[in-house]
């Protein structure tokens, strides 16, 4: 087992994180040094959006690194259950500005549609998924599907809830089990986020938990 590895990917996401609060404190800085600060609400979605982008992309070499070889995952963390999907908590920062999930998807089982409303990153370790996006369309109405993506070993997808991060995911395979590894920009467990009704649109909130108790 090398857990060196996941250790590694947690010590990455620190420093990423680190060095945007470091920029952002810059940033603020030369901010307040101007007559308008405070005032512009696009320049400050515009620096959310940078850091978004920059964790998006540097986060996606640290995960698939992380995923580039099966032989790390802890067997207590790829255990499916007969029902339900499971997730299990790998590793959740002490500030809140991350956390490090194993989901273990049973044969043929799936998520339902629901968002994130932090930054996210899937990457595949074993077997396949399918994620379905969607998005919300006139109040009543059927979501519009905008296609399927599969993800398979070694494979890394971006979830921005600035681009839209509503999807479903399910196992790609009816008769094995699938396990992905997930980064997300809060303790994803913990937070209130939303499930919809793909038919109707409507949503409702939702705290997904964790199927093990805090470790690592
Ligand atoms: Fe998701």
């Amino acid at each position: 087992m090398e857990l060196e590895r996941l250790q590694r990917a947690i010590a990455g996401f620190e420093a990423l994180l680190d060095e945007n609060a470091a920029e952002n404190a810059t940033r603020n800085v030369a901010k307040s040094a101007t007559k308008n600060a405070g005032k512009n609400g696009a320049e400050e979605r515009a620096g959310v959006d940078a850091d978004e982008a920059r964790v998006l992309h540097a986060g996606s070499a640290l995960l698939r690194e992380l995923v580039a070889n099966d032989d790390w995952l802890p067997p207590q963390y790829a255990q499916p259950d007969a029902q339900h999907y499971r997730q299990y908590l790998l590793h959740a920062d002490a500030a809140e500005r991350f956390s490090i999930v194993s989901f273990v998807w049973g044969p043929g089982q799936s998520t339902p549609v629901h968002d994130h409303t932090v930054w996210g990153l899937i990457g595949m370790l074993r077997g396949a998924e399918r994620s379905e996006r969607f998005v919300p369309d006139e109040a009543g109405a059927a979501m519009r599907n905008l296609g399927e993506t599969v993800l398979r070993p070694g494979d890394v997808e971006m979830l921005s809830p600035a681009a839209g991060d509503i999807h479903r995911v399910a196992n790609l395979y009816d008769d094995r089990v699938s396990i992905s590894i997930h980064i997300y920009g809060a303790d994803i467990g913990r937070i209130r986020r939303h499930v919809y009704d793909p038919a109707t649109g409507a949503m409702r909130e939702f705290v997904s938990g964790y199927a093990n108790a805090r470790e690592v």
